[in-house]
């Protein structure tokens, strides 16, 4: 199956099952031509390394009733962005998340930049985050690999070679079927679908985008991929 088919599949499931997260745009919203704020994009993208939508959303509108703008959070007192940021863990990256926002605010006039090359330099923004951003804040084709995009495009394609050394693999996967229309609606649809139908144990093959596509489904190994070297 062409991958503008595979898109397509999931882009409509995605239309009807993305899940409500107070940093995205509604579909009706969206209708309407409103684009998400890069710095609610930022925010969120930095939150959930290494922890749970459930976990972060309450979070996310403390900080931004707040600190409604990067301006706003630039100019707080450290102390008080990490005693809001209590109970995240982590605390390195609140003290990026400090740093990065004073860059933005001070250095590039309260603008996030719109690429990968340059968000990638700012203090916090690795390679994950700085495609997240680029491509759900301003819609960049660029390729956002975390633990669900791993799972799914190893299913899909029933690769059975272990991370960490088939990563680039499925990167180049992933990257094959990033669409140039929408690339952040579709990194947020296969983490959606890796969250809550390509689940590591019992994924629910039967209501599943891309079952008649999938091999792993079809060769029954779905629940057992993605492998990895032992320990
Ligand atoms: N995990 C990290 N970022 C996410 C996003 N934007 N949507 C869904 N899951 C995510």
């Amino acid at each position: 199956e062409d991958s503008s088919a595979l898109n397509q599949q999931l882009l409509t499931w995605y239309d009807h099952n993305a899940r409500a997260m107070p940093w995205r745009v509604s579909p009706a919203d969206r209708a309407r031509g409103q684009r998400p704020d890069p710095y609610r994009v930022w925010l969120s993208e930095v939150m959930l390394q290494q922890t749970t939508v459930a976990a972060v959303t309450e979070y996310f509108q403390r900080f931004t009733q707040r600190w409604p703008s990067v301006q706003d959070l630039a100019a707080a007192e450290d102390a008080q962005v990490m005693a809001e940021w209590a109970g995240l863990g982590y605390y390195a990256r609140a003290r990026n998340l400090l740093k990065c926002a004073r860059v933005v605010a001070q250095d590039l006039d309260g603008c996030f930049p719109d690429s990968y090359e340059a968000l990638l330099k700012l203090p916090g923004i690795g390679p994950y985050t700085a495609a997240a951003i680029a491509s759900i804040a301003f819609d960049r084709a660029e390729t956002v690999l975390d633990g669900n995009v791993e799972r799914v495009m190893a299913r899909l394609h029933d690769i059975h070679d272990p991370l960490p050394a088939v990563k680039p693999v499925l990167k180049e996967q992933a990257g094959l079927l990033t669409p140039p229309l929408r690339p952040g609606d579709y990194a947020q649809a296969v983490m959606d679908l890796g969250a809550t139908i390509c689940t590591p144990k019992n994924p629910a093959c039967g209501i599943c985008p891309w079952r008649s596509p999938c091999l792993a489904r079809v060769a029954g190994t779905a629940p057992e991929l993605p492998k990895k070297t032992p320990k």
